[in-house]
Parts: structure tokens; C-alpha cells; sequence
């Protein structure tokens, strides 16, 4: 069964909607490859299966829904974020996901052509954004592990790249799973989030996801470039 969907390809060329393929998301198959992935590389990968639809819609739900935003994905693994921005904005957004995993990137491509997916590491996202001339982004949405919130040796931490280049309306969403909201890196996570936004709310539970989790939906960046 194939689902046509109204996804927009962002190029200066193409103004008007036009239909694509999509693979459907299978959220068990998913969850198999989420399991497979979390035996082989727990760090990165984070999970044991996709957020499900409730969560990913407490993630989008922040978004701009009318005209047509930037939103830079970050982490989007099979997709479950990827799917609810493009429903959310109606598939007239300027949306780049920035993605780890090859495989994933090669799925997420076939899934949604008209997603800008990039195969690569967020601590590259100052570069991938640049060269794609990108200087103000409406939105952001991370299912990033806390590990990929550690800068390379020399390199920017994420969350100044983020407020640099987030618009002073924009809006950047990250979850938490409740269980490990406690430990240390998730604390420091969350203080860094504090210290580089003046607004950070936190969502209430969200029960139906495995494991459950809360939302943070941070808006006033405080930029480190601009003034
Ligand atoms: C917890 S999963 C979330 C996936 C998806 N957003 C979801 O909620 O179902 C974390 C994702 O972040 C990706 N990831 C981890 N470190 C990354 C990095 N440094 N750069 C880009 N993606 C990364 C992993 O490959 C994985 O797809």
C-alpha cells in the first residue's frame, strides 16, 4: 500500500505542491530496526523504538503552521518527527533533517522526497546550514541523544549554533524520556537549554510513548553572534 501525501520540495524553481510516493512507516517494522540499531549502538541510537504519534505531536505541535517555515529536523531517526512537521505545516515548509545513520538517511529520503535529508553529524550543522545558505530557521526539533549535544574537540557547542541561527520567534523542541530526566547529563542538558533561551517550558508527561516523555519547548534564543 503506498500513501501519496502533499509534501512541497523546497527549491526556488518549484513554487506550487506537487504529489509524491511515500514508503508508509510501519511502526512495528520501526520499532525492529530501533531494536537492532540500540543493541549495536545504544548511545546514539538512544531509543528501543520510534516516539510514537502522541509524542510527536507534542514536538510539532509549537510549530508555525501557517506560511512557509524553515524547520531543521536534528536526529530524525525512521522518521516519526519527520511525517507529524510535514502534516503539521502542510508540507509547505523548507525542512532539512540532519541524520547519522546511513541507512536511516536512505529511508528517510525514500519516505519523504521532498525533506532535504542529510547524511551527517549535528556538530557539522553550522557547515551543512551554511551551505545551503541558510541564515534564519523558524523552527527546530531534536530526538538528539544528550551524547550528540557534546561538541568535537574545538568545535561550537550545539546549542550556540541553534540560538545563532534560530529566528528571535523561533521555536526549538526537544524531548526527555521521565525515567532519566534525573541523571547528570540530562540535568546538564536541561541547564544548558536554560542558559541559552530565556523561555523553556516543560511539557506534562506524555504517557503514550515508550518510554514516556516530557517535552521542552524553548523560544527567545539568547544568540552568542548577534546582539
Ligand atoms: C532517540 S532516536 C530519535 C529518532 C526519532 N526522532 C524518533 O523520535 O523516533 C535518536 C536519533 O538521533 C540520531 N543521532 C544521534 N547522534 C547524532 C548526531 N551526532 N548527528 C545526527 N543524528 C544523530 C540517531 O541516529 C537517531 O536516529
Amino acid at each position: 500500500m503506498t500513501i501519496v501525501t502533499c509534501d512541497r520540495m523546497w527549491n526556488a524553481a518549484i513554487t506550487e505542491p506537487h504529489p509524491v510516493t511515500v514508503r508508509p512507516m510501519s511502526r512495528l517494522a520501526d520499532t525492529g530496526l530501533f531494536l537492532r540499531e540500540f543493541v549495536k549502538d545504544p548511545l546514539h541510537t538512544a531509543a528501543v523504538a520510534p516516539s510514537s504519534p502522541t509524542l510527536a505531536a507534542a514536538m510539532t505541535g509549537p510549530l508555525p503552521a501557517a506560511g512557509e517555515p524553515v524547520v531543521v529536523e536534528l536526529g530524525p531517526g525512521t522518521g516519526a518527527f519527520t511525517e507529524a512537521i510535514q502534516r503539521h505545516t502542510g508540507g509547505r515548509c523548507r525542512h532539512i533533517a540532519v541524520e547519522l545513520h546511513p541507512g536511516w538517511a536512505e529511508l528517510l529520503r525514500e519516505r519523504h522526497p521532498g525533506v532535504d535529508v542529510v547524511l551527517g553529524d549535528v556538530r557539522d550543522l553550522a557547515t551543512i546550514l551554511a551551505d545551503r545558505g541558510v541564515t534564519s530557521v523558524d523552527a527546530v526539533v531534536s530526538g538528539l541523544p544528550w551524547v550528540a549535544y557534546v561538541p568535537s574537540p574545538g568545535g561550537r557547542p550545539l546549542h550556540t549554533v541553534i540560538t545563532d541561527v534560530l529566528a528571535p520567534t523561533g521555536v526549538f523542541t526537544q524531548f526527555a524520556y521521565t525515567w532519566t530526566r534525573w541523571a547528570p547529563p540530562a540535568r546538564r542538558q536541561l541547564a544548558d537549554l536554560r542558559a541559552h533561551f530565556a523561555d523553556v517550558v516543560i511539557s506534562r508527561p506524555v504517557w503514550r510513548n515508550l518510554p514516556p516523555a516530557v517535552v521542552y519547548e524553548a523560544r527567545k534564543p539568547q544568540p552568542t553572534s548577534r546582539t
